[in-house]
C-alpha cells in the first residue's frame, strides 16, 4: 500500500494514513484505506482496528481536485460501507482537521477519539456542495439533526471539546491519541456488538425533529438564494424520514448535482487561487521570513488604525504615531469606540479588548518607530508627504527594518529612492476596513530583497490577511481595475442610465452594493481630489462633488439620504444634472437592459486584468479572482473577473469591447492583444499557467 502503513499494537492495527500534506481522500488514498480495513478483518490475529493519520491533518476531506472528473472507484461510500459494516470496530484517531470526507469516515467508525486541539467539521457548504458521503445522514444520528443541521449550514468546524459535549466524539485525548484509540477499540471487542451510527435512530426524536424544522424554516427564508442550503435541508430531512441506505442515495443525487453546478466550479476555483497565490514566483522556500516582533504604524486616521488593530489583534505589539496629540488621541479613541462596539455585539470580551488595546502604543513622532521591526506608512496620500517620511525613516529605522507604504496607487520606487536602503521598501495595501477586509496586495517593486517580500507574506499571514505578490504599477491590481468599473459607470450615466440601474445591475449580480451606493458611502470627495491631482475629469462625478454632495456624509450624493438613512433614494436633481450632462455632450440618452450595463460595466475590467496579466503585474488570473473576491467583495460563486470572464467566453467579451471601443473611440476599451489572442484561439484565462513558480 502507497498510502496507509498498518502496523500492530498488541490485537489491534493501526492503519496509519501518510498521504501529505493534509490525507486529502484522493483515489490512492480510497484504495489504500479499503484494502487495509479488509485485510484486517480477514486477519484472525486481529481484533479491531484504529484509523490514524502522519502528519498535520486527519483527513481533510476528499480531493477537491478531482470533483468534476468521472469518477474513480472505490468512490468514499463505498470505502465508508465497509468500515461501518465491519465486523471488527473501528476507531478513528482523529489529530489536526477532520473536515469534510475526513469526518465522514470518522462518523462511520464505531468509536471516535479527538486529539485536543483537533478540529472536525463538514464544510461543504463552504465549496457550494453538501457532504456527499453520508455526513448528512450519520451526523444527525448520532448527535440529533438539530444540531448537525447548523453544523452543516455554516460549515464551521467545532473543537475536540465542543465534540464531545455534541457527543460527537467519545473522548478527547489530552495527550496519548493512540493509545486511547487503541485503548476505546480493545474495549469495543470485547463489548460485543458494534454501535454504528448508520443503525442509531435514537437522536432522531419527534422533538428534534421539531426542532430542526424550525432552524430549516429560518434558513428556506435567509439562505433562499444557495441551492446547497436548500439541499442540505432536504438530506437532512432524509434522515427522519428514510433508512439510511434511501437516505445515503438521496445525499448522493442531490451532491452529484451540486458538484458540476457553475457556483460550486467557481468556489473550488477560488480554494485553489487562494492557495496558489500565496507562491511567490522566483522565491524559494530557502529564503526565510525576517523576525517580526513589533511593529509600527505612520498615521492614525482610518486606515493607519485599522492596520495597527490587525496588528493589536494577532497580539503583536505596535506604536501608532501621529504628528500631533491631538491627532494621536482622536486616531486612539476611534480604535477604542470600534472595539467598544465589539464588546457591545459580544463578539469580544471585555477583557480581550482591553489586551488589545494595551498593545497599542500611542506616540508623537517618527522617533518612536526606532525600535520597530516593521514599519508601515499610512500617511496621506501624496508623494511628497511620503518621500519625506521614508527620508527621516532612513535615518531612525533600526538595520534590517521592513519599511512598508500602504499607498494604494503611488509608485513605490520612488517613495524607496528616499531612502538609502531601497531593498527594504515595499507596498503592503490594505483595503478599508483594514481591521476587517481579508485582502493584503503586497507590492513588490524590482530591487526589494527577496526576504523582504517573504516576509510581508508571513507577516499577512500571522494577521489573518490573504495575501497577494503584485508588481509596482499605478493602482496595481484592484484600483486600476476598479478605475475601469468606474469610468464606465459615468460612461452609463451619461450614454442613459440612471445611478440606481446602474447600481442594480451590479446588486443583481451578487455584490452587496453598486458603484454608485458604495461611492456615496465612501465619500464622492475622495474620487474628486484624486482626478484633480492626475489631471483628470469626469462630467457627472465633477458636478455632483462641485454641488457639494458628497455622499451619505453631506446627506446627499448620487442618491437622497433623508435623515441620515443609510439606504439611498433617487433624486430627481441628480438625474436632471446627468440629463444636463449628457445634453451638453450632444448625446441622444438610451435605455440599457440590466445585462448590458452589467457587461459595459464588466468587460472593461477584464480587459484590464488582462493588460495586468500582460504586464506581469499579476502573476495569474487566479491571483486577480482572489484579489477582488478579498479586496472588493465580489461575489465568492462567480468566481472572480477572470474565471467569470471564461464562463461568458473570451471571443464574446472581446466582440462587446470592440464594439464599444468604435462606439466610443475610447481606445482603452480596445480588447487588449491577449485578450484577442486567447479569444481567437478560444481559450480561457484559466489555459494560462503561472509564469514559473
Ligand atoms: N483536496 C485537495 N487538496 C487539498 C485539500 C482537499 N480537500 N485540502 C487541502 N488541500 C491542499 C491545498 O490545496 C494545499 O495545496 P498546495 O500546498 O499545493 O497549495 C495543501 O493541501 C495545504 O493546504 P493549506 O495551504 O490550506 O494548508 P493549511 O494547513 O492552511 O489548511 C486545511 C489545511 C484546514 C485542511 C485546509 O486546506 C482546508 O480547509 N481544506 C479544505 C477542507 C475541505 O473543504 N474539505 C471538504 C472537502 S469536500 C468533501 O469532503 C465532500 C465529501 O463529502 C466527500
Amino acid at each position: 500500500m502507497e498510502f496507509v502503513r498498518l502496523s500492530q499494537n498488541g490485537r489491534v492495527a493501526i492503519a496509519t494514513l501518510d498521504s501529505p500534506p493534509v490525507n486529502a481522500l484522493s483515489a490512492g488514498l480510497r484504495r489504500d484505506l479499503l484494502a487495509a480495513i479488509r485485510q484486517c478483518a480477514g486477519d484472525a490475529g486481529i481484533d479491531a482496528i484504529v484509523i490514524a493519520a502522519a502528519g498535520r491533518a486527519f483527513i481533510a476531506g476528499a480531493d477537491i481536485s478531482e470533483f468534476g472528473r468521472p469518477p474513480v472507484q472505490p468512490i468514499l461510500p463505498e470505502v465508508l460501507d465497509a468500515i461501518e459494516g465491519c465486523a471488527k470496530p473501528v476507531v478513528a484517531a482523529i489529530q489536526g482537521v477532520a473536515l469534510g470526507g475526513g469526518l465522514e469516515v470518522a462518523l462511520a467508525c464505531h468509536g471516535r477519539v479527538a486529539a485536543a486541539g483537533a478540529k472536525l467539521g463538514l464544510p461543504e457548504i463552504k465549496l457550494g456542495i453538501i457532504p456527499g458521503a453520508g455526513g448528512t445522514q450519520r451526523l444527525p444520528r448520532l448527535i440529533g439533526g438539530a444540531k448537525a443541521f447548523p453544523m452543516m449550514l455554516s460549515g464551521e468546524p467545532v473543537s475536540a471539546r465542543g465534540a464531545l459535549e455534541l457527543g460527537l466524539v467519545d473522548a478527547v485525548a489530552e495527550t496519548e491519541l493512540l493509545a486511547e484509540a487503541v485503548a476505546l477499540a480493545e474495549r469495543l471487542a470485547k463489548s460485543g456488538g458494534l454501535p454504528r451510527t448508520g443503525d442509531r435512530t435514537d437522536k432522531l426524536s419527534a422533538a428534534d425533529r421539531e426542532a430542526f424544522e424550525g432552524l430549516a424554516a429560518q434558513a428556506g427564508k435567509s439562505s433562499a438564494d444557495m441551492p446547497n442550503a436548500m439541499a442540505l435541508i432536504e438530506a437532512v430531512r432524509a434522515a427522519y424520514t428514510a433508512p439510511l441506505a434511501e437516505g445515503l442515495a438521496q445525499e448522493r443525487a442531490l451532491f452529484l448535482k451540486l458538484v458540476v453546478d457553475e457556483r460550486s466550479k467557481a468556489l473550488r476555483h477560488l480554494f485553489f487561487a487562494e492557495r496558489e497565490a500565496a507562491k511567490v514566483p522566483g522565491i524559494g522556500a530557502a529564503v526565510k521570513p525576517r523576525k517580526i516582533a513589533g511593529a509600527a504604524v505612520i498615521g492614525a486616521g482610518t486606515m493607519g488604525g485599522g492596520i495597527a488593530m490587525c496588528f493589536a489583534n494577532a497580539g503583536i505589539p505596535v506604536t501608532l504615531i501621529e504628528t500631533q496629540q491631538a491627532q494621536i488621541d482622536n486616531g486612539m479613541n476611534r480604535i477604542a469606540a470600534i472595539y467598544d462596539m465589539s464588546v457591545k455585539r459580544g463578539s469580544l470580551t471585555q477583557e480581550r479588548r482591553d489586551q488589545r488595546l494595551a498593545l497599542i502604543t500611542p506616540a508623537v513622532g517618527l522617533g518612536a518607530a526606532a525600535g520597530a521591526d516593521i514599519v508601515i506608512e499610512a500617511a496621506f496620500e501624496e508623494m511628497g508627504v511620503k518621500q519625506q517620511i521614508f527620508g527621516e525613516l532612513d535615518a531612525i529605522a533600526k538595520p534590517g527594518a521592513v519599511l512598508a507604504s500602504n499607498t494604494s496607487y503611488l509608485d513605490i520606487p520612488t517613495i524607496a529612492a528616499a531612502t538609502r536602503r531601497p531593498k527594504d521598501v515595499l507596498g503592503m495595501h490594505f483595503f478599508s476596513p483594514a481591521n476587517v477586509m481579508k485582502l493584503l496586495e503586497i507590492v513588490r517593486p524590482t530591487g526589494v530583497a527577496d526576504d523582504v517580500v517573504v516576509t510581508a507574506v508571513a507577516l499577512a499571514r500571522e494577521l489573518g490577511k490573504v495575501p497577494v505578490v503584485v508588481g509596482n504599477g499605478f493602482g496595481f491590481v484592484g484600483n486600476r481595475m476598479l478605475e475601469q468599473r468606474t469610468r464606465a459607470a459615468e460612461r452609463l450615466l451619461i450614454a442613459g442610465a440612471l445611478p440606481h440601474e446602474v447600481d442594480a445591475a451590479l446588486t443583481g449580480f451578487g455584490f452587496k452594493m453598486g458603484p454608485f451606493a458604495m461611492a456615496d458611502l465612501a465619500g464622492n470627495d475622495i474620487g474628486w481630489r484624486t482626478r484633480k491631482s492626475r489631471g483628470k475629469t469626469a462630467a457627472v462625478a465633477d458636478a455632483i462633488c462641485e454641488a457639494g454632495w458628497f455622499g451619505q456624509k453631506t446627506g446627499r450624493g448620487y442618491y437622497l439620504y433623508p435623515e441620515g438613512a443609510r439606504t439611498g433614494q433617487r433624486d430627481p436633481e441628480v438625474e436632471a444634472l446627468i440629463a444636463k450632462v449628457s445634453q451638453e455632450q450632444g448625446v441622444t440618452r438610451r435605455s440599457f437592459t440590466q445585462e448590458e450595463i452589467l457587461a459595459r460595466l464588466l468587460d472593461p475590467m477584464v480587459n484590464e486584468g488582462a493588460r495586468i496579466l500582460e504586464e506581469g503585474i499579476a502573476t495569474r488570473p487566479g491571483d486577480i479572482d482572489v484579489i477582488w473576491l478579498y479586496g472588493y467583495n465580489w461575489p465568492a460563486w462567480r468566481g472572480g473577473p477572470m474565471h467569470w470572464a471564461d464562463g461568458v467566453g473570451l471571443d464574446a467579451i472581446a466582440a462587446r469591447l470592440a464594439a464599444q471601443a468604435a462606439e466610443t473611440g475610447d481606445p482603452a476599451l480596445e480588447p487588449a492583444p491577449l485578450l484577442r489572442r486567447l479569444a481567437a484561439e478560444g481559450k480561457g484565462f484559466a489555459s494560462l499557467k503561472a509564469a514559473a513558480a
